[in-house]
């Protein structure tokens, strides 16, 4: 089916260049266009990057979208028609590139109108035909749900997809993900460049009015052979590259080619001015788990390796995160006794190093002990300090847990799991990596999460997501949305 559906689209494109020129003649006519060829690179939540296909750019309104067909399930597409008679004709299937027992369901809308479906699709099904008038639709989506659950083995393929219309071209509506200032959770979100950014297990840091994320560089793979790479922004909409400000090449030896360096984050110190990362660094298979620290004197570095160290009983230290108190207190938090127990440390007065003399339950403390907690995020609101992290499973998704406290080392309780609605089980197949208050919206919070592509690393996407506190509420709750901005919080209703 790949092969076959290779050469459709190849036709496609042809059909597409010459459905260009009939278009830009003085009266319009009715002409076909193949949706195959400038979708799917800017279609929602998807997992992998569209196969690069031969053909040519198709540019709308300025905007180039990139030939490329194959998408994964859950994804869609939303293309905005404009007058005129409309039939929309084509195909679905499941990729013969997806798991053998992968499933899905395929079904088109115009708004929230279902106006076909498919039945269930295995791999190896016959492609499923439809023939749709969507003349009274304004906008129709096409939509392919996974159906097996699980989403990192199902890909999809909308083949030989045209729209006979009449008149202007239609508008595909699904864009990048800081289209319009919007955030797209799971789209792939690219640079001020166009360049997809790679700031994975990342932290923000809030600095004279702009925004600085580092993260990892995983655009060569999982190792660490890159480094942490930084943006920054003012807006947490549009992102500008500060390139990798600690470069892999300047850590020890084992901490790079086969080692890692995982979930870096920074903070500012007020009494130094000194900006701190802090970061998990490890050998070949995870096997020294080691804190690592490296400093600069902006916020955008570039930072220098200061050492590496266990904070606390010489015990393991994995994915890890930092919290500044009010009060200027400064703290790390990690996955300690092999990823067994997490551990929240009081720093002194340089954030480089724990509180002497260390003593469980004044300057340090052990949290859900044997609970198998990873992704650690702590913040804070009126009189609650919270905390999110994921449980063990690697690459794969899984439920988060909230706990809450009154001061950040405890004691600290169990409250649940904060997401809501379906794939809350799997975190929306996302994992913990910051929390930070939305700018300008009292009591909203922007949940940072990484939606790792376990089969290639450098193709994981970023899910943000906004939720609501009521102030001294030990609960909220997170749900999917597909887009959202800023601008648009108060107006929408809190959960
Ligand atoms: C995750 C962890 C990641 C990375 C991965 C390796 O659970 O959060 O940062 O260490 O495991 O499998």
């Amino acid at each position: 089916m790949t092969r076959m559906r290779f050469s459709i689209t190849g036709v496609m494109c042809v059909c597409f260049a010459m459905s260009l020129r009939v278009c830009s003649a003085a009266s319009p006519k009715f002409s076909s266009l193949a949706l195959s060829t400038m979708h799917v690179k800017y279609g929602i939540q998807q997992w992998g990057e569209p196969h690069a296909l031969n053909g040519d750019n198709f540019v709308v309104a300025g905007q180039t979208f990139a030939t490329g067909v194959a998408t994964a399930a859950s994804s869609r597409v939303t293309v905005r028609l404009y007058g005129g008679a409309h039939v929309l004709t084509g195909s679905a299937a499941i990729d013969d590139h997806a798991a053998a027992n992968a499933s899905a369901v395929f079904s088109i809308w115009s708004g929230k109108t279902r106006l076909w479906t498919s039945a269930i699709m295995h791999r190896g099904d016959v492609p499923v035909s439809f023939s749709l008038n969507v003349s009274r639709a304004h906008e129709v989506t096409l939509k392919a749900d996974r159906h097996d659950g699980n989403a990192f083995n199902c890909r999809c393929d909308w083949l030989n997809t045209t729209f006979t219309y009449h008149g202007r071209p239609p508008f595909i509506v699904d864009h990048p993900a800081n289209w319009r200032n919007q955030f797209v959770p799971g789209a792939v979100w690219r640079d001020t460049n166009g360049v997809p950014f790679h700031a994975h297990g990342g932290g923000l840091l809030y600095y004279h009015g702009t925004w600085y994320w580092v993260g990892e560089d995983k655009s060569q793979g999982y190792n660490n052979t890159v480094g942490v790479h930084e943006y920054s922004s003012r807006d947490l909409v549009h992102w500008n590259d500060e390139g990798v400000v600690l470069p892999a090449a300047s850590l020890p030896e084992e901490f790079r080619s086969k080692g890692v360096c995982e979930r870096p984050k920074i903070v500012y110190n007020r009494l130094s001015n000194v900006f701190l990362m802090w970061m998990h660094l490890d050998a070949h298979r995870y096997a020294v788990a080691r804190a690592g620290i490296a400093t600069a004197t902006k916020p955008a570095g570039p930072y220098r390796y200061v050492t590496s160290m266990r904070p606390i009983n010489n015990s393991t230290f994995r994915d890890m995160n930092l919290f500044v108190d009010t009060d200027g207190g400064g703290y790390v938090i990690y996955a300690a006794e092999n990823n067994a127990t997490l551990y929240i440390v009081r720093l002194d007065s340089t954030y480089g190093a724990p509180r002497v003399p260390e003593m469980e339950g004044t300057t340090w403390a052990r949290i859900a002990a044997g609970g198998y907690h990873e992704a650690p995020v702590i913040w804070h609101y009126g009189p609650v300090y919270y905390l999110l992290a994921s449980h063990t499973s690697g690459w794969y998704p899984n439920a988060a847990s909230l706990f809450t406290a009154s001061t950040p080392l405890g004691p600290w309780t169990y409250r649940g799991n904060p997401f809501i609605g379906a794939d809350s089980e799997l975190t929306f197949y996302t994992q913990s990596t910051c929390v930070i208050p939305a700018p300008g919206h009292p009591g909203w919070f922007v949940y940072m999460g990484d939606r790792w592509n376990p089969q290639d690393l450098g193709n994981s996407r970023y899910v943000w997501l906004p939720f609501h506190i009521n102030k001294g509420s030990d609960s909220f709750s997170i749900a999917w949305r597909s887009h959202w901005s800023l601008g648009g919080l108060d107006k929408q209703l809190k959960p």
